[in-house]
């Protein structure tokens, strides 16, 4: 019997990229997004100057960094929401540096987006009925128009459902996405995404606004798309988070790629924690604090919030 016979994803995964070097720019064996000399300046100042950036397909990688490191505007880049001064880059062996957000998720890679007070207004099966056809807001109420929408629509609500029952949001599909708890919205924003059956799934911050009670949830919603074969990338704060999750982590500060490597490798490179992270996340990987203390009390209203509206309903 091979030795690898029964190894889960993730330790496959881990496996695959043992040999890469620990070093910004690294080269992956097999690489779905290559992006070089990516550039976008906003005024004089340099958001994002990437020389080299190579992400693993299949893999859960994580962009960390400290507030303005560029991690949302390299997001909107990739993703066509954003254009560059300067740079190319391939995804999945296409190059797709300049297309329109609309052609890149066409082309697999989708991001999730926040609930727009639009799409709070409408049901949560619109709000997957919307994401199989279009990922950009407006772009979104424009593609109701029929006649091209009413000939999918049977095949996309039953997409729609079934998505639904997988992140649990069956019996709230009538409901307006605006009633949803802040959980339950990032599941929601999830699910949407999928319907357009990506190949790469971008995630901006995807533990935001989270109860604690849908924590382990959305963790493992995370992990059941990379063992699925979806390639995952998320920028996302928790530490926890990312420690927990991701396969590889790519650091970034004023705009560059500053470290990569395997979670347990940078989260020990104090030289990274010091320089990049700065005092408010070094507690954060110090300890095993799942949120800090100022998140934590936040949500702890939210849960109570949703408590009360339960309890009213009962
Ligand atoms: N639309 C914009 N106009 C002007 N400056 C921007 C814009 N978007 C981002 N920036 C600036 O670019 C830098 C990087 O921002 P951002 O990508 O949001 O960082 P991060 O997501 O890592 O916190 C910040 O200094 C931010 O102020
Ligand atoms: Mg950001």
């Amino acid at each position: 019997m091979p030795a690898d016979a029964h190894i889960t994803p993730k330790e496959r995964i881990a496996k695959d990229l043992a040999a890469v070097p620990r070093k910004p720019g690294a080269a992956k064996p097999d690489s779905i997004i290559v992006a070089d000399n990516v550039t976008r300046r906003f005024g004089g100042m340099t958001a994002v100057d990437v020389h080299h950036l190579e992400i693993q397909r299949g893999a859960i990688t994580a962009l960390i960094g400290p507030n303005g490191a560029g991690k949302t505007t390299l997001f909107n880049l990739l993703t066509g929401f954003d254009k560059p001064n300067s740079g190319e880059w391939s995804f999945d062996g296409k190059e797709v540096s300049r297309m329109s957000a609309a052609k890149v998720a066409r082309a697999g890679m989708v991001r999730t987006f926040q609930l727009t007070k639009a799409l709070s207004r409408m049901t949560v099966l619109e709000n997957m009925r919307l994401g199989a056809t279009d990922q950009s807001g407006e772009g979104l109420l424009r593609s109701l128009v029929p006649p091209l929408w009413r000939t999918r629509e049977a095949e996309i609500t039953a997409q729609a459902t079934e998505l639904l029952e997988r992140f649990k949001l069956d019996t709230k599909a009538a409901d307006f996405a605006g009633s949803l708890s802040g959980g339950q919205r990032k599941l929601l924003e999830m699910a949407r995404a999928l319907m357009t059956k990506p190949t790469m799934v971008m995630l901006d911050e995807p533990m935001a606004g989270v109860n604690p009670a849908l924590t382990q949830s959305l963790l493992g919603h995370i992990q059941d798309l990379r063992d699925e074969g979806m390639t995952v990338l998320f920028v996302e704060h928790d530490m926890h988070m990312v420690r927990h999750i991701s396969d590889w982590v790519v650091v970034m500060a004023e705009g560059r790629v500053v470290a990569e490597g395997p979670p347990a490798t940078i989260m020990q490179d104090e030289a990274v924690v010091d320089a990049y992270l700065g005092a408010h996340h070094e507690t954060d990987l110090g300890d095993d604090s799942l949120l800090d203390d100022e998140v934590l009390v936040e949500l702890e209203a939210e849960a109570e919030a949703e408590e009360h509206r339960t309890q009213e309903d009962a």
